[in-house]
């Protein structure tokens, strides 16, 4: 066991069994007014359970049972610690994680920014608004900003104090100051040039921005003593430019005085929660590991143990980090929602056996999309009573989740699959770069079918004839969905569906029109490639990721919108903006082009080498021709995913657990 990742590490008295950390997740489960319940306790311990070494807890609140605002636009109920009546529960949490050998962190934040309190009032600089950003518009909200005083701060460093000491006397391992993602933090927003303009000592020069969280650290260091651990997470760089917090002002002036000031390790994350949410809560369209160098380059200035984090999923990956000195603990979040138990299925050698995270962020805890027993009360997975034969007909992800699930639980399962390969219609977006984390799902699922000895058959349609001669005692259709072709597009040349088009069917042509928002991520990638690329979307603005996770949506705005472009990060380089033509419908399709009807414009021909039809939910329709012929033929069938209700990814993989678990 020579892997660094595997290597025990000590923080201040604190000793890791490995280099691997649950990241901050605000989305953990609580009780009501701030408390930890039974819930959270079941989260964080399947963690522990996994083998990681350290849980950090998401944000904790050490002013007020709810970071300000976040929660409550998230809709998140919180945990607080602002009082000793939090100390049983956390006492409780710290117990549970300790007998499995690893250690518990506790999050603090003061919310900014975002929850309505900075340094200085807004605007901020280059705001079309005063809060003009893509979080307000995604979140449908505006919360006026006000500045702080300075009596408030002085206050608010005595009660994180105050709080951290109250972790310890529960029994955490170590607490981290969260003073991260810009606009999320004030302690962040004090440091940023961005946000703060005051002209009193909590301003002007880094000595004056530095202040606040100095003071904080100072305060919480007298009030846990010299022998216990205080992590503190920085966005090492803002992303925005000159604007913010470059990663060398980071290396330069905030980490030595952070470490001056009693920090015992930097966890270094990036990006502004308001501004640049991109390095926070990641699309998966980054690649993996993508934001390590700030970790590295913070590593070259301190002596401190420093936390590298951002899209890391597998543990190689990890390894390659820690073994080339880019950061001594790597922290995972979405991967370790996703699989808890990644670390100990990588320590014991069953790599193959990790749900690697697709970067949805459809919920990143609760839910999650690919790992149902997320939730509060999942159907239990136990042995069947009764093994019995099972023919799931579909290989889509939803079909194969069924499968695993129904062999896990001891019965005997065939697969039938009409393509040639498993997948399905994931395994076809995964072919469209911005989404090709997709196939994490794929390949997982897919080599769950061959180490559990589903009998797979591919390039097959089933039929009522195979089922009778099979003689199953259940069925489970899993057949997907067509989409429905519009009669302007029948049989009219270069038209092809969503799946064909990802899939490369015929050649795609420089000049694209893609009707339907579905298609964003497809048009973006096929921009980035080169082509012309129209996306036509029926409803108005905002209709860009109505069905996709928010930071996913902001994202695709950034992308295929004016709002916040061109921006000064290396991404912007490489921005590619699709035409987006909203409120329009398609009349007909002629030799000159693509007819189209827009709201209060009137017609227009888009000439079109290639038209792909992206559209969905309401048009496409479930394939359960299958389903209906069946009834009455076997005792028991079920129909799940798009063959049940056309939508994502999610409904196929726990429709697929509501009917194995139960058979
Ligand atoms: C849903 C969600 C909630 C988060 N909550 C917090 C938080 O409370 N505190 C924090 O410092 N970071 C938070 N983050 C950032 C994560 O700690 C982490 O840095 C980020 O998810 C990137 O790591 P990953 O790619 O391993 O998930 C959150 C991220 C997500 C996706």
């Amino acid at each position: 066991m020579d892997k660094k990742v595997f290597q025990p590490i000590e923080i201040k008295g604190m000793k890791l069994k490995n280099r691997i950390g649950f990241a901050p997740l605000l989305n953990m489960p609580a009780g009501d007014d701030g408390y930890i319940n039974d819930l959270t306790i079941r989260w964080f311990e399947e963690r522990a359970k996994g083998g990681t070494a350290l849980i950090m807890t998401g944000a904790v609140g050490p002013l007020t049972p709810r970071v300000p605002a976040q929660p409550s636009i998230l809709g998140l109920k919180g945990i607080g610690l602002y009082d000793d009546k939090f100390i049983p529960g956390f006492t409780k949490l710290a117990e549970v994680i300790h007998s499995y050998d690893a250690s518990l962190g506790v999050q603090m934040a003061i919310g900014g920014p975002m929850g309505g309190q900075g340094p200085s009032p807004p605007p901020y600089p280059d705001e079309k608004h005063p809060t003009d950003d893509l979080f307000f518009v995604s979140a449908g909200v505006r919360i006026p900003g006000r500045e702080v005083s300075v009596e408030e701060l002085e206050r608010m460093e005595s009660d994180v104090a105050a709080a951290a000491a109250r972790a310890k006397a529960a029994g955490a391992d170590c607490v981290e100051l969260h003073a991260t993602h810009g606009g999320a933090s004030l302690l962040y927003s004090f440091l940023s040039p961005y946000y703060n303009r005051r002209t009193d000592k909590y301003g002007g020069d880094w000595e004056g921005r530095l202040r606040f969280p100095v003071e904080t650290l100072q305060k919480m260091r007298e009030a846990v003593g010299e022998d216990y651990p205080i992590l503190i997470r920085i966005s090492a760089d803002q992303l925005l430019g000159k604007r913010g917090i470059t990663i060398e002002d980071t290396c330069k002036f905030i980490v030595p005085a952070l470490e001056k000031a009693g920090a015992d390790c930097i966890d270094v994350s990036q990006g502004d929660m308001l501004r640049a949410g991109e390095g926070i809560t990641i699309p998966l369209y980054y690649p993996r590991g993508c934001f390590i160098q700030f970790a590295a380059a913070v590593k070259q200035v301190t002596r401190l143990p420093v936390i590298g984090v951002g899209n890391i999923f597998d543990l190689d990956m990890a390894e390659r980090f820690l073994q080339e000195g880019k950061a001594d603990i790597i922290y995972m979040g979405r991967q370790i929602t996703a699989d808890p138990e990644t670390p100990k299925k990588y320590f014991e050698g069953r790599p193959e056996d990790i749900r690697t995270c697709i970067g949805c962020l459809g919920g990143c805890g609760r839910p999650c999309t690919i790992n149902y027993d997320i939730q509060d009360n999942p159907i239990p997975l136990t042995p069947a009573k009764k093994p019995k034969k099972v023919v799931v007909i579909g290989g889509g992800v939803g079909g194969m989740e069924a499968a695993r699930i129904a062999a896990l639980r001891g019965h005997k399962v065939t697969l039938i699959e009409k393509d040639s390969e498993l997948g399905g219609m994931v395994a076809a977006l995964a072919l469209t770069p911005l989404t090709a984390e997709f196939r994490n799902i794929v390949d997982y699922l897919a080599t769950q079918m061959r180490k559990l000895k589903v009998a797979v058959r591919v390039c097959h349609e089933a039929t009522t004839a195979d089922i009778e001669e099979l003689k199953p005692d259940v069925v489970i259709v899993a057949a997907g969905s067509s989409p429905i072709l519009p009669e302007a597009v029948r049989g009219k040349p270069g038209v092809l569906t969503h799946a064909e088009a990802s899939r490369r069917k015929r050649e795609i042509g420089q000049k694209v029109v893609i009707w339907g928002v579905f298609g964003a991520e497809l048009a973006i990638s096929l921009a980035e490639e080169g082509k012309d690329v129209i996306l036509l979307s029926r409803a108005g603005e905002g209709s860009i990721g109505s069905d996709i996770s928010t930071a996913r949506k902001w994202y695709l705005l950034r992308k295929l919108t004016d709002i916040n472009v061109p921006r000064e990060t290396p991404e912007a380089a490489r921005v590619y903006n699709p035409e987006v033509i909203y409120n329009v419908d398609v009349a007909d399709i002629t030799v000159e082009g693509i007819g189209v009807e827009v709201k209060d414009v009137g017609k227009k021909v888009l000439p079109y080498d290639t038209f792909i039809l992206s559209r969905r939910f309401g048009e496409r329709k479930s394939n359960d021709s299958l389903f209906e012929k069946l009834q009455g033929k076997v005792a028991e069938v079920h129909k799940i995913g798009d063959c049940l209700q056309v939508k994502g990814i999610i409904e196929a993989i726990w429709s697929a657990n509501e009917v194995a678990r139960k058979i």
